[in-house]
């Protein structure tokens, strides 16, 4: 039997996170440049895309450039760039066809004016999907979301909007980049770190965290089956104990 068919289809995650690492050492292991890494990583996005949506996942969040990673050499940043326009291009017309509709967060503004055009367009096309829905993490750490909640906050309480009393946990989600997004049950991350590296410290909460030593360019349909069925046989408690779970109490 298939892993899809193995998943048990009324227990589907409603939204996966993936840090999608690896490409380098991909490409590094066959005495390719990087960017030769990157550019396979994009094929896996396709893949991992089209197998979420194959699953009726209704949101696929991917880690594609951090805050920290505007520290790696210029080439490479470079090349990034450049390999973000032509992907989004290339695949728009698919992504339309599959019902798919692209968000973005992060410090969107950091990208180069033509990188943000072609995305712009991207958003713009695919806003009347209304199948699964891809979040693209570019330019984006958690620790500058929340830094920008917390101002944003401030300055509500400032103007009169909110009073300091009605800042309760509930309210914080409001001011994240992904508000109305519903919190990842899985975060997957390939490449065999066993770190967060600055990507939604707030959501991944109660989140079932899965690593693989997969490289990102290996990533296919059935490791993304894989993860959601490991995910189906763990018990979530949310700090409860396992019998009141079981009595769903
Ligand atoms: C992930 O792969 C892609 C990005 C961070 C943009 P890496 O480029 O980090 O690959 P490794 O970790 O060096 O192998
Ligand atoms: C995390 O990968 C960021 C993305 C996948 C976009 P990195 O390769 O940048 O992570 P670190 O620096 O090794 O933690
Ligand atoms: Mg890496």
């Amino acid at each position: 039997m298939s892993y899809f068919d193995q998943i048990d289809k009324s227990r589907i995650p409603q939204h996966i996170a993936v840090i999608m690492d690896g490409n380098g050492r991909w490409a590094k292991r066959q005495n390719l440049d990087r960017s030769f890494g990157h550019k396979e990583g994009i094929v896996a996005v396709r893949r991992a895309i089209e197998a979420a949506a194959k699953a009726q996942i209704s949101y696929i969040t991917l880690y594609t450039f951090s805050t920290e990673n505007w520290k790696r050499p210029e080439e490479e940043v470079k090349a990034l760039m450049a390999l973000m326009i032509q992907a989004v291009a290339s695949e728009t017309p698919d992504l339309i066809k599959n019902n798919i509709r692209v968000k973005v967060i992060g410090e969107i503004d950091r990208l180069p004016d033509d990188t943000k055009k072609a995305l712009d367009l991207c958003l713009e096309q695919t806003s009347i999907c209304t199948g699964t829905t891809v979040i693209l993490a570019l330019s984006y750490s958690s620790k500058w979301e929340i830094t920008e909640a917390m101002r944003e906050i401030a300055a509500d309480v400032k103007s009169g909007k909110i009073n300091i009393d009605d800042i309760e946990e509930s309210l914080i989600p409001q001011y994240l980049s992904t508000k109305g997004i519903p919190d990842p049950d899985i975060l997957i991350r390939t490449g065999g770190e066993l770190r967060i590296s600055n990507f939604l410290l707030w959501q991944i909460a109660y989140s079932e965290l899965y690593f693989t030593d997969e490289l990102w360019p290996e990533f296919n349909e059935d490791s993304l089956y894989k993860a959601v069925l490991d995910f189906q046989n763990r018990e979530r408690r949310f700090g409860k104990t396992s019998e009141q779970v079981s009595n769903n109490s």
